[in-house]
């Protein structure tokens, strides 16, 4: 069997965790101070504040971008629904906007028309790790006066114009969930260039206390803390961040990978009769978190039957991104026509891709490929 990911962990994560249990330290301390470290270096951001997940972190950032009851914000239908979850955990409503058919990513235009008095912010999602076009939402963010917060869960080691995604953000927020990138089983991460939003983040996933753990232990002398205002324990624990420590040791090597086997599906896919691969524009260099190809519209078959056919032959796959817009859950929210959103998710299919697929297994998975097109064509 095939799976679509499998996480990357080794002796180095399983001792690093085993050295947090041994140290005593087991919620948010030391170890994540250093992950933070970590993170903020190498996406060359001022300050990195870790969360117990990217939910939380998105819950976070909205916060202290000022995002409330009465606001609304931008963002898309067609991602994991913890991005419109997020806008509502702070009382504002979510306004989905209509994605770039191309690349699956917000469409500026779309957004642009989308905005009202009441918006407040723009919530962009790097899809998969695709970076979305950031320059023209800076633009339209600082015309208008609005905020703009990335969803960078699936975009660790991605790069916008040669830049760090998370390095030039005001708030980027990150994922360590195992089916992306790099994982601390659960966790999240802000990057943020400014250094007020760093310190209000620290006391929100923290109760609103004014003193860390850590602080408080390391002090000679009696610290009594307060609390400044409505906080969340949104900690993430120093076990995890011993393991993210580890994870950030290999992130180019990962990345690395994951791009040379992107670029083995892409050149087979453009010589495959119904399936595509996906588009790149020149400003985006993608980590690959997921490799997404697109059914043609004349495929000779559906995309449910295509990830049954691969499951026959012990290939996972995945449905392409899923819209908010049609669960229950959001029933209650308007949506406007999203034609494209509706069709590139109907249209995609996630393929295995993970650092240890070996160039034997993904010739598998192609040969099925090409097998089941094979199939279609004699029929
Ligand atoms: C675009 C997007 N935003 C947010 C999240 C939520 O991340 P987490 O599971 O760490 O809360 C995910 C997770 O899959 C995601 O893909």
């Amino acid at each position: 069997m095939i799976p679509i990911t499998k996480p990357l962990l080794g002796p180095e994560e399983e001792e690093a965790a085993v050295a947090a249990i041994r140290s005593g330290w087991v919620t948010q301390g030391p170890k994540v101070a250093e992950f933070e470290r970590a993170v903020a270096d190498f996406c060359g951001a001022e300050h990195a504040i870790a969360t117990s997940n990217c939910t939380t972190a998105l819950h976070l950032a909205l916060t202290v971008a000022g995002v409330g009851p009465g606001d609304e914000v931008i963002c898309p239908s067609m991602s994991f629904i913890a991005t419109c979850n997020a806008i509502r955990y702070t009382g504002a409503t979510p306004v989905f906007a209509e994605v770039d058919q191309q690349t699956y990513n917000l469409d500026p235009d779309a957004v642009e028309a989308s905005i009202s008095p009441r918006t407040k912010a723009i919530l962009v999602v790097h899809q998969i790790g695709l970076p979305a076009d950031l320059n023209r939402f800076y633009d339209l963010a600082e015309d208008r006066g609005l905020k703009l917060i990335e969803d960078a869960a699936c975009a660790i080691g991605s790069r916008y114009r040669g830049r760090e995604i998370g390095g030039d953000a005001e708030l980027a927020c990150f994922s360590f969930h195992p089916r992306k990138v790099v994982t601390t089983g659960e966790g999240g991460m802000i990057t943020t260039n400014n250094a007020e939003h760093a310190r209000r983040l620290r006391l929100l996933r923290q109760h609103g206390m004014s003193v860390s753990d850590a602080a408080r232990h390391s002090s000679s002398q009696v610290v009594i803390e307060n609390y400044e205002c409505l906080g969340h324990n949104y900690r993430m624990t120093d076990i995890q961040a011993a393991m993210g420590v580890e994870q950030m040791k290999r992130l180019p090597g990962i990345v690395a990978r994951r791009l040379e086997l992107a670029a083995r599906y892409t050149a087979h896919l453009r010589r495959h009769p119904w399936l595509r691969p996906p588009h790149i524009p020149e400003y985006a260099q993608p980590n690959f978190q997921s490799y997404s190809a697109r059914l043609a519209d004349d495929a000779p078959l559906s995309r449910d039957d295509l990830m049954q056919r691969l499951l026959d032959r012990g290939i996972a796959t995945r449905r392409g991104i899923m819209l908010a817009h049609v669960e229950q859950a959001c029933a209650d929210l308007a949506a406007p026509p999203l034609p494209a959103s509706e069709a590139a998710s109907a249209a995609s299919v996630l393929l295995p891709l993970y650092p240890q697929l070996t160039d034997g297994e993904q010739n598998q998975v192609l040969a099925a490929l090409d097998e089941i097109a094979g199939e279609r064509a004699a029929a």
